[in-house]
């Protein structure tokens, strides 16, 4: 896996989205998969920001969400698709009708998530997949345990991430604790995934999921088993990896290694 370090949560963000500028730039029509939480809120500002003055065009992407809670529909404003809307969606020129968050009020959940998956085929599958990463090191919300094959599902949150995203909601027992979302599986099958951390209190998920065996338990080491994955962390959050010298290393002399004529 690629680790990219910034001095800065700007530098962070605005690397992470020239990668999608880059990718909307040569195949206009590119199918996205997007992530929540306050992580890639960054991103998701300079993504509006090259859209309203560099012209960054979203009339042919589509869009593949995560996850989102059970139980919130989507103009609850702690669901996972007000987030989206409110933080990218109504800033820029993507048709509505191209925009895909899982349903957290779906009557019949497994029906869903089988035509959640069946979407994503049919639209081609995700180009380039964001990521975030829980405390715990769990992305979208396949907690620790999460089969690395799975697929899209209902999951019981851990405990450690209802407390995480207890400062959310005014209530304690407000906090959802069952959710949709992608399965490792899933997110795997994107042709490229991007994984943003900053701030200390990830450089132990950070470190154990860049550097420590591939495991169920933390979900986000599967990374290390993708061909095309890129870890876009700040200082705080890469405080942890023992080899961050060398991908200091790598990050400096990378962009002048021989290209193909
Ligand atoms: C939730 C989301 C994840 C996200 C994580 C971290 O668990 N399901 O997709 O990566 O929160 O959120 P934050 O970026 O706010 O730390």
């Amino acid at each position: 896996m690629e680790v990219i370090i910034s001095k800065t949560y700007e530098e962070m963000s605005a690397l992470a989205a020239r990668e999608i500028a880059n990718l909307l730039n040569t195949k206009p029509n590119a199918v996205l998969g997007l992530a929540t939480g306050s992580t890639p809120l960054g991103l998701y500002k300079e993504l509006v920001r090259l859209h309203k003055e560099e012209g960054l065009d979203f009339s042919q992407v589509t869009t593949f969400n995560l996850d989102e809670y059970v139980g919130l529909s989507h103009s609850h404003d702690q669901s996972y698709h007000y987030f989206m809307t409110e933080n990218l969606f109504k800033h820029i020129n993507i048709p509505v009708q191209n925009i895909h968050v899982p349903s957290g009020t779906a009557l019949n959940h497994l029906a869903f998530c089988q035509w959640y998956e069946s979407r994503i085929k049919e639209c081609g599958g995700i180009d380039l997949q964001v990521l975030g990463i829980g405390s715990d090191g769990h992305i979208a919300f396949n907690e620790p345990g999460s089969s690395l094959g799975s697929r899209t599902r209902i999951k019981t949150l851990a405990k450690q991430t209802i407390e995480d995203n207890a400062r959310f909601f005014s209530r304690p027992e407000d906090v959802p604790i069952y959710a949709i979302t992608m399965g490792v599986g899933t997110i795997m099958e994107a042709r490229k995934l991007i994984m943003l951390a900053n701030k200390k209190n990830k450089a132990k998920a950070v470190a154990l999921s860049i550097e420590g065996p591939v495991s169920c338990q933390i979900t986000a080491s599967a990374l290390q088993l993708h061909p095309d994955a890129i870890a876009f962390v700040d200082e705080a959050a890469a405080s942890e990896l023992s080899m961050r010298d060398y991908y200091l290393w790598i990050q400096k002399n990378k962009p002048g290694a021989p290209r193909p004529q």
